[in-house]
């Protein structure tokens, strides 16, 4: 598999509807096709946009087959690692976090990337100046691929320092790898005074674990540590389910600014939607606010919630 990515110079399809999809194992859930909904009708591009429930073992069988009738596909849990093998090239975001939640196909060939870096850029934006990491002390919980999105992000952004946290810290160890020019420091969760210390100095605090996410390990914990939040922080969950997490309401109540992770589910997949358009780009941006109402919709949240 090369690194290099040339897709977008290739031959673009012709004017019809996109055949676009999401491939995971579960997939019923996936507020994908309502998101893309959103953003074909604002660009004014005709999508069909089809969920594939694919067990592992079904992968190279949908790679073989229903892989080649799509343009490009989203790409969930569990297959982000395993389509890495069916690639032509994976450009250096997928390679950076070892994962690709994105495939463009042209004729046999495949695509990947990773949108999940720009994605959380894009929502930091949404907090406005206290959601600018450059120069801020940033701490964060996590090591799995949204962790190492969200610290490329950072680093990218010329954050002041990165302090990466996580149960395992042996999974974070090449973490400092991926911040550029911007120092790093990686714990575990054991010295609690450290860690709280950490938290303490932090201008902006980020959860990329699935702690206080329905349906998983720990719906209702906080990650450890959380009860050091203060005030005049902003403090970024990327779980959106439910919107408010057990983590953003405790932050909330410390004084803290809040964000929640269905920004960069938008955002990650607006810029999904410019690959899948390749060399046929449509102008105007996306319209993040109202792909968010139409995925609150989909979330039975009743009302948003004011965040920062
Ligand atoms: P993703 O690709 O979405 O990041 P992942 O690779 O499964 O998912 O990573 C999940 C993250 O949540 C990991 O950082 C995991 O910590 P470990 O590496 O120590 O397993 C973290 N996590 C999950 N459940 C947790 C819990 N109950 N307490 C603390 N961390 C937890």
């Amino acid at each position: 598999m090369k690194n290099e990515i040339n897709a977008a110079s290739s031959t673009a399809p012709a004017k019809r509807a996109l055949k676009l999809g999401v491939i995971g194992h579960p997939v019923g859930h996936s507020l994908s096709p309502a998101l893309h909904k959103v953003f074909a009708e604002a660009k004014g591009v005709e999508i069909t946009y089809e969920k594939f429930d694919v067990p592992p073992a079904k992968l190279p069988e949908f790679m073989k087959n229903a892989a080649l009738a799509l343009d490009g596909f989203s790409v969930t849990i569990p297959h982000k690692l395993s389509v890495m093998g069916y690639l032509s090239s994976a450009d250096a975001n997928s390679t950076a976090i070892g994962a690709v939640n994105t495939v463009l196909r042209r004729d046999k060939d495949f695509f990947g990337y990773n949108t999940d870096i720009d994605g959380f850029a894009q929502s930091l934006a949404r907090a406005g100046e206290r959601g600018s990491p450059a120069g801020k002390k940033v701490f964060m919980w996590g090591a799995g691929g949204a962790a190492r999105a969200v610290a490329k992000a950072m680093g990218a952004q010329k954050a002041g320092l990165i302090t990466v946290a996580n149960r395992d810290p042996g999974k974070a160890e090449d973490f400092c790898g991926l911040t550029g020019d911007t120092p790093c420091l990686v714990m575990g969760i054991g010295d609690e005074k450290k860690l709280i210390e950490s938290i303490v100095a932090a201008d902006i605090i980020v959860n990329a674990t699935s702690v206080g996410m329905a349906g998983g390990p720990d719906p209702e914990g906080l990650p450890p540590g959380a009860s050091a939040i203060r005030a005049g922080q902003l403090v970024v969950d990327i779980v959106y389910k439910p919107l408010v997490t057990p983590l953003l309401k405790a932050a909330g109540e410390a004084g803290a600014g809040t964000l929640d992770g269905l920004w960069m589910l938008i955002y990650q997949g607006a810029v999904a939607f410019d690959i899948w358009l390749g060399n046929r780009p449509v102008p105007g941006g996306y319209p993040a606010q109202k792909a968010r109402d139409a995925l609150l919709m989909e979330l039975g949240e009743k009302r948003d919630q004011p965040g920062v």
